[in-house]
């Protein structure tokens, strides 16, 4: 899998993406990463990339032809299989989704900045607009940052092994049950007895009920 992310703000996505199991995920070349910088299809001798809103609304949007010249030369390349436009007005990221995103070859990310990007960049290139939750960001930088992690954790051979994944919160639209270490016990708090009885079955069972009852309490909403 290959991620592009545009950005007019690179240097933000190194230090993100730069230390996490995504950089070793490119180290074990099961995945590859490209930042662009947005400034290198600027225009002009001062490399413009944003201008003042048509309707007189504050703020800057980022201007159509720097970020089609950079979708241009890009999908010249190589054919992508989804260009996403992270935006707060998106369709809510979820596991699921992530699980979809996993299984695909190669994906743009565009990040916003400021009000956002032309409309009608979104109209010609962008296939899906992808929200990370009902508030808004100085940009679309943190978002690709959630979305690059969420997905290549899920390709095969990044993790250690693949039971971690599986057993994540969400996998199974059930929270993931309460997990510990050693000491048995920390301040007068004991470890279930169930967790170090050795016996696999009773433990697995613990963990579904301990998972069904946290998702019962905190997420009611993912039973339905
Ligand atoms: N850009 C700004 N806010 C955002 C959000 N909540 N999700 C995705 N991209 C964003």
């Amino acid at each position: 899998m290959r991620i592009d992310i545009i950005t007019a703000v690179p240097d933000l996505l190194d230090s993100l993406l730069g230390h996490s199991i995504v950089k070793r995920a490119v180290e074990k070349k099961l995945f590859e990463l490209q930042i662009h910088s947005l400034r290198d299809e600027g225009l002009g001798k001062y490399r413009q990339i944003d201008d003042y809103p048509y309707g007189g609304a504050a703020g800057m949007v980022l201007m159509a032809e720097p970020l089609d010249r950079m979708l241009t030369k890009l999908s010249e390349r190589r054919t992508y299989d989804a260009i996403v436009y992270l935006t707060p007005d998106g369709e809510l990221w979820t596991q699921n989704a992530a699980n979809q995103f996993s299984l695909k070859g190669n994906i743009i990310m565009i990040c916003g900045h400021y009000k956002g990007i032309d409309q009608r960049i979104r109209d010609l290139w962008v296939t899906h607009e992808i929200s990370i939750g009902d508030f808004v960001l100085s940009g679309g930088e943190i978002a690709a940052a959630v979305l690059t992690d969420s997905i290549v954790r899920l390709l095969p051979g990044v993790l250690g092994d693949m039971e971690s994944a599986l057993s994540d919160s969400f996998q199974d639209s059930l929270l993931a049950p309460p997990v510990y270490t050693r000491p048995s016990e920390f301040k007068g708090l004991r470890v279930p007895e169930v967790l170090m009885s050795g016996n696999f079955k009773a433990i697995e069972t613990w963990n579904e009920e301990e998972a069904i009852k946290r998702t019962k309490e905190r997420r009611p909403d993912l039973l339905k």
